[in-house]
């Protein structure tokens, strides 16, 4: 009897109580899931050298893509941690579009290219640790790789040729949330706002084509975590 009512009030106390320490300096954090880059897609009017003008009412495209995200981070304290978001490489399609008249054949898709967009942030739990919710936010600053860059055959077809976009630095803001399951294992949901701004170059009838593009994409992440 009093060995059951001892292990009832053992019980009660393991669910009364917090589910889990969460964070404390000198932790390292993994967290791996499903992340979205969304372009905000907004660019100049697209610059056409054989014609030495921009041409108004045109831009280019660029559309979203969902890879493996992963973020490492470490605590320096129980508030403020340190955060490398990585990723598998991204793959966009690169379009045109707003060509008038005569010009109209060359729009639509342009090539594809691929980019990496390593961020290092600063990032702040405001909670308690002993809280096994965990918001944060964080700032950070983005070198964005653009490589693969390359035209479809159709635009080469149509008389492009070569398709080079600049790499990035900017800046990124973020907020999320972990929620410890466990003392290890956390849940863990983030977007972010990246200033990726690059400018395009190809080359069509033998004169430069450029159009500078604010990518500014929304990064979405979900995913599972582990606290080391
Ligand atoms: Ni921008």
């Amino acid at each position: 009897m009093r060995k059951s009512l001892f292990t009832a009030s053992l019980m009660a106390l393991a669910i009364a109580a917090p589910a889990a320490n969460a964070y404390q300096a000198g932790d390292i954090i993994l967290r791996a899931g499903a992340i979205t880059v969304d372009p905000h897609e907004s660019s100049s009017d697209i610059w056409v050298g054989a014609l030495s003008t921009d041409v108004a009412g045109t831009s280019a495209t660029l559309d979203s893509d969902t890879q493996l995200g992963l973020n490492f981070a470490y605590m320096l304290t129980s508030n403020i941690g340190l955060e490398l978001l990585a990723a598998s490489p991204f793959s966009h399609d690169v379009g045109v579009k707003g060509m008038p008249g005569g010009f109209s054949g060359l729009n639509g898709k342009l090539g594809e290219l691929k980019q990496l967009p390593p961020t290092l942030s600063v990032v702040y739990y405001p909670l308690d640790s002993a809280s096994a919710f965990q918001p944060y936010m964080g700032l950070g600053i983005n070198y964005t790789w653009f490589f693969d860059d390359k035209l479809s055959s159709e635009a080469e077809g149509k008389g492009f040729s070569g398709l080079d976009m600049k790499d990035s630095w900017g800046l990124a803001a973020q907020v999320g949330m972990d929620y410890m399951l466990s003392d290890n294992l956390l849940l863990n949901a983030q977007v972010r706002y990246i200033d990726i701004d690059t400018t395009g170059t190809t080359t069509f009838a033998g004169a430069k084509v450029k159009v500078d593009v604010d990518v500014d994409p929304l990064v979405y992440m979900v995913g599972l975590g582990y606290k080391f």
